[in-house]
């Protein structure tokens, strides 16, 4: 149960209500407990301006979010954006639900530009296990083809390589217990590698298309999912998932896109 599904976050927080049910047989649920230090958790209002290549990938069937947003996405192409595939997953035949908003600085206002969706391609290898409470998805990658060409810059692919910090951004909660964020946030993370998200997260952890960001400082969160891990200033992974947001020991972990088939 992938899209617009907004899982609570972990057994350590009970406390949790239900914003919305029957959406698309979804439902969207998000912990009101008390969450660790953060503040995208630990970031700051960015302009759009900065990121013209970010997409709001939102649905007006989600009415719970200004412009129907639940994840981000990359133009990579004039009429391709990349994004998770677990923002997707449920809308890949019914593409028509879908649009992408692009220079929103708060999505609770206008400006920017809205483009229809086309059509959905999910990664072959899209896949979902458990860790905890959590979704774990792998190869958690989709292209949306738009329905017409945009006239902005793409970013490019890249490897995270050896770069130790990132950079994130995002429409989404500045905390776990943050329903209502709607402004465009961004933050530096570092990259603590490969041995760290295993020690986190176990063999739900696969360097092999995973990549992890983050710290108790700064992390992505809900409604991120399908936006930019920047390294170097290229686009090294998508935001994922991760068990919480901002919590010690555990970082977020992106999808990576140098494994792309
Ligand atoms: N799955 C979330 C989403 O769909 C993203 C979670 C990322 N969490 C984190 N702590 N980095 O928006």
């Amino acid at each position: 149960m992938a899209l617009l599904t907004r899982r609570a976050l972990g057994t350590a927080r009970p406390a949790r209500r239900i914003l919305g049910t029957a959406l698309l047989g979804a439902s969207l649920s998000l912990p009101l407990a008390a969450s660790p230090a953060s503040a995208v958790v630990g970031g700051t209002p960015a302009p759009a301006a900065r990121y013209p290549w970010l997409g709001a990938v939102g649905s007006p069937v989600f009415f719970v979010r200004p412009a129907g947003q639940f994840c981000g996405g990359a133009l990579v192409g004039p009429d391709r954006l990349l994004t998770s595939a677990h923002c997707v997953g449920l809308l890949r035949d019914l593409p028509g639900l879908l649009n992408v908003t692009f220079g929103r600085d708060d999505l609770a206002g206008k400006g920017g530009e809205t483009v229809a969706v086309k059509s959905v391609r999910v990664h072959p290898g899209y896949r979902e296990t458990k860790f905890k409470d959590e979704t774990v998805p792998h190869h958690d990658l989709a292209v949306l083809t738009l329905a017409r060409r945009v006239n902005r810059p793409v970013v490019a692919v890249g490897s995270p390589g050896s770069a130790r910090t990132g950079r994130v951004a995002g429409w989404g909660t500045t905390s776990e217990d943050d329903l209502f964020n709607t402004r465009l946030r961004d933050a530096q993370v570092p990259l603590p590698g490969d041995a760290a998200c295993r020690r986190a997260y176990g063999a739900s952890y696969d360097p092999a298309d995973m990549v992890c960001a983050g710290s108790p400082k700064a992390d992505t969160c809900q409604f991120d999912s399908g936006g930019p891990l920047l390294a170097a200033g290229r686009l090294a992974g998508l935001t994922s998932w991760a068990y919480g947001c901002a919590r010690p020991g555990y970082p977020g972990v992106y999808a990576r896109l140098d494994s792309l088939p």
